[in-house]
């Protein structure tokens, strides 16, 4: 058993190896890597194969101990039942007839201790997958959620938030920050002081260890975890949902299954990327490839930003949070996705996570300054100039033109 189970531990390990791979050929041919990959897919496959054969010799011996039994039983039987013939209590016909029995009982018992090899066989990756799924299914429905209703506009508030990935490494650190209805907000601040994590807990990917998320007035926690999903759109810093198979019509698609072409088109256009995409061979059709690899950072990025815009058609929808929204981009497309996208958002509650100031400079109510895990200044929205000169924001580069607000 021990040994089927390490099997499937590297098969696992296998698997994810190709996987990353795949993510990463570019990297790993360019930093002159493959030798070192290729052993270890040899590395892993040696211990396949020697875990294999281990099982193999353990299932041997044991195959081996079941055969001397079963040959033990019919052996005593014959040795039985030819006492009875000597004593006249059993004729020979009979003791042929009970041979035959007995062997087909013996087979059978072979066959369902097979069986029992292959059900275990099985098992493993099962206990795999229910592995993974449980280590991701913390964050569920309590017994006692009843659906919300959705007021006109939603307000934000985080009281008292602590939240860590790994216990003793605390990433938020008592947050406390009141999101107005139908406000748009900025949050800036130093690499990896939180800014993600934080949105994270809104449409709980993880819940908070101490302290309360609360929307529309609500614990996130009394929310029926797909109403709280439903009332958010929220474009993750690396987001945009990619398959290898599928033409880039149904890779936008995938934020609304039964969007329409004119629908898909309007959100392409209003994320400034339909053109590039009437440019390519196949046009609408063109594969994205996995994660999006025959596509530019930039048009990435945009293919993302269209799924989300194309969310946002659901009336539901109250909360948007947008993290690098438009990182990889120009400052000109930066601008006129931002001027596109802006009217969309008209009576939502916004977050906007940049490191770039020209994508919230104009736009926003409020800039929040994370630092540290916590809230450390937060500037009237139309303040951004304080903000030049500091270490982990770009100088405001007022772009030309002006957004419509
Ligand atoms: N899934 C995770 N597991 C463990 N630690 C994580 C995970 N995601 C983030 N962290 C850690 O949490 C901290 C905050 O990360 P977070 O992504 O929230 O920062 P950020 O402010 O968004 O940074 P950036 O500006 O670089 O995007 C970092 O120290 C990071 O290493
Ligand atoms: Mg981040």
């Amino acid at each position: 058993m021990k040994y089927r189970e390490t099997r499937y531990r590297r098969y696992a390990a296998d698997n994810s190896l190709s996987i990353e791979c795949l993510e990463m050929h570019t990297d790993v041919v360019r930093y002159n890597q493959e030798e070192r990959i290729e052993a270890d897919y040899r590395r892993i496959h040696d211990e396949i194969e020697q875990y294999g054969l281990a099982e193999m010799k353990v299932q041997t011996f044991f195959g081996m101990g079941k055969g001397v039994v079963i040959l033990g039983m019919q052996l005593y039987l014959l040795f039985v039942w030819i006492g009875m013939l000597t004593a006249h209590r059993l004729d020979g016909a009979m003791l042929v007839y009970l041979f035959m029995l007995s062997d087909q009982l013996c087979g059978s018992l072979w066959g369902y201790a097979g069986m029992w090899g292959r059900i275990s066989e099985a098992w493993e990756p099962i206990k795999l997958f229910l592995g993974i799924s449980s280590a991701t299914s913390r964050v569920c429905d309590s017994n006692s959620v009843e659906p919300m209703r959705i007021p006109q506009q939603v307000s934000l508030e985080f009281c008292d938030v602590e939240f860590n990935y790994r216990a003793e490494e605390p990433v938020l650190n008592r947050v406390n920050l009141h999101v107005d209805a139908g406000k748009k907000v900025g949050f800036v601040g130093r690499t990896g002081c939180g800014k993600s994590t934080l949105l994270k807990l809104v449409d709980r990917l993880y819940d908070p260890q101490a302290g309360a998320v609360y929307v529309g007035g609500e614990d996130v926690r009394r929310w029926p975890l797909k109403q709280l999903q439903r009332v958010c759109t929220c474009l993750s810093q690396n987001g945009g949902v990619f398959f290898s198979d599928a033409g880039l019509l149904d890779t936008l698609r995938f934020a609304k299954p039964d969007a329409s072409f004119a629908e898909v088109v309007r959100a392409a256009k209003l994320a400034c990327i339909h053109d590039e995409i009437m440019g390519m061979q196949d046009g609408y059709q063109a594969k994205a490839g996995e994660h999006g690899k025959n596509l530019s950072g930039g048009q990435r990025r945009r293919v993302a930003l269209a799924q989300a815009v194309l969310s946002l058609d659901h009336p539901d929808k109250k909360i948007v949070l947008l993290d690098e929204c438009t990182s990889n981009l120009d400052a000109e497309t930066e601008a006129q996705v931002l001027n596109n996208i802006w009217p969309l958002l008209e009576g939502k509650t916004v977050i906007v996570v940049t490191h770039r100031l020209s994508a919230i400079d104009g736009l926003v109510d409020e800039v929040i300054e994370f630092a540290e895990g916590r809230v450390a200044r937060r500037f009237a929205g139309r303040n951004l100039d304080l903000f030049a000169g500091n270490l982990y924001a770009e100088p405001v580069t007022r772009l030309a033109g002006s957004y419509t607000t």
